[in-house]
């Protein structure tokens, strides 16, 4: 009888090809076993060009300009239709730099548009009264839609006071009590810009958040906390962690999902990310070269995910979208076209 001889197994660069969340193995040579028939061979390397050794880049640019452009159409029709256009009523105290660069992008981003933008450049010795009769007045005013408070403000005004000043209806910022608790209650009414950035970039990744592992880095009033929200009422289990969380790198292992909101550059780090997690980056600083960076160590990180945001070009250009999507929507519920 005779015996068959194989022939010794090829040498196979890729120690293994996990399928599933097609991570490569970088050691080169490593013998396969059992070796690959031709058929397997083909199929094992029709895989690999698929393959991504690196994030999917989850670009918040090109989102925003999308839906710029259809809530541009909307605005263009519902002006037509109502014989007015949206009005944005933005309301800046005092000369803090970063904030005159944001509200320029908003009042800009409003124009382009076709919403009407009011600004209210104010010194910053303007006392509390005085902004309190501005929101009273904007409130009464049929011409807007939403009113915002671009914070911070000087240290002598009380920012939580202004904000609960403003009609629940106007506050494009979604950042009221009123708005802040429908979200807690699931009835969401105007939601806060950038956590609601931040849920529309996490749809494009198609990843359903039920039963998900959710880790938020931060508990600010503006990001983490109503993130948190987000994230519950899409059905993930939520950790919030904060300036008091012990042994955060735990936390953030564990995470499908990690959102960065702490406001602390390259706080979470690449080594951290779970293999196939998605990484939404809120935080954005400026280098002494003058780029842009965030809470998360971006290269190493998008080393392990699956899908990474960019600083820049990731939230940012969000959280102004859905700014003008709420003063659309409010605009709307004023009309009563809803
Ligand atoms: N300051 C930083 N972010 C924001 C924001 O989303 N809205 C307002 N009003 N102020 C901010």
């Amino acid at each position: 009888m005779s015996m068959r001889v194989r022939k010794k197994p090829p040498f196979c660069r890729f120690q293994h090809v996990n399928t599933d969340k097609l991570y490569v193995c970088r050691q080169a040579f490593t013998p396969c076993s059992p070796p690959l028939s031709k058929a397997e061979l083909a199929a094992t390397m029709r895989d690999l060009m698929n393959t991504k050794t690196s994030a999917q880049i989850l670009n918040g640019k090109a989102l925003a300009t999308r839906m710029r452009g259809a809530l541009t159409k909307e605005v263009a029709e519902l002006t037509e239709k109502h014989g007015r256009a949206p009005g944005l009523a933005v309301i800046l105290v005092g000369d803090d730099p970063a904030s005159q660069v944001y509200v320029r992008n908003k009042t800009s981003g409003c124009e382009k548009m076709g919403v009407v933008s009011f600004s209210h450049y104010l010194p910053a010795d303007t006392t509390q009264q005085h902004l309190l009769g501005l929101i009273s007045e904007l409130n009464a005013d049929p011409k807007v839609d939403g009113i915002l408070v671009q914070l911070p403000v000087p240290e002598h005004i009380n920012p939580d006071s202004l904000i609960e000043a403003i009609d629940p209806g106007k506050d494009v910022d979604g950042f009221h009590p009123y708005n802040v608790g429908r979200l807690a209650a699931r009835k969401p009414a105007l939601r806060s810009c950038t956590p609601f950035g931040c849920m529309k970039l996490l749809e494009e990744t198609g990843i359903d958040l039920h039963g998900k592992e959710c880790v938020v880095v931060g508990a600010s009033n503006i990001v983490g906390r109503p993130m948190a929200l987000e994230l519950l009422l899409a059905g993930a289990t939520v950790t919030v962690a904060h300036k008091f969380t012990q042994d955060l790198q735990s936390h953030v292992e564990r995470a499908d999902i990690v959102v960065a909101a702490a406001g602390k550059q390259g706080l979470i780090k690449g080594a951290w990310i779970k293999p196939g997690a998605t990484v939404i980056d809120v935080g954005i600083h400026r280098l002494e070269d003058g780029s842009l960076t965030g809470d998360v160590e971006f290269a190493a990180a998008a080393e392990r995910a699956a899908w990474i945001t960019p600083v820049p070009g990731g939230v940012g250009p969000m959280t102004i979208t859905m700014l003008l999507a709420n003063t659309v929507e409010a605009f709307k519920a004023h009309l009563g076209d809803k």
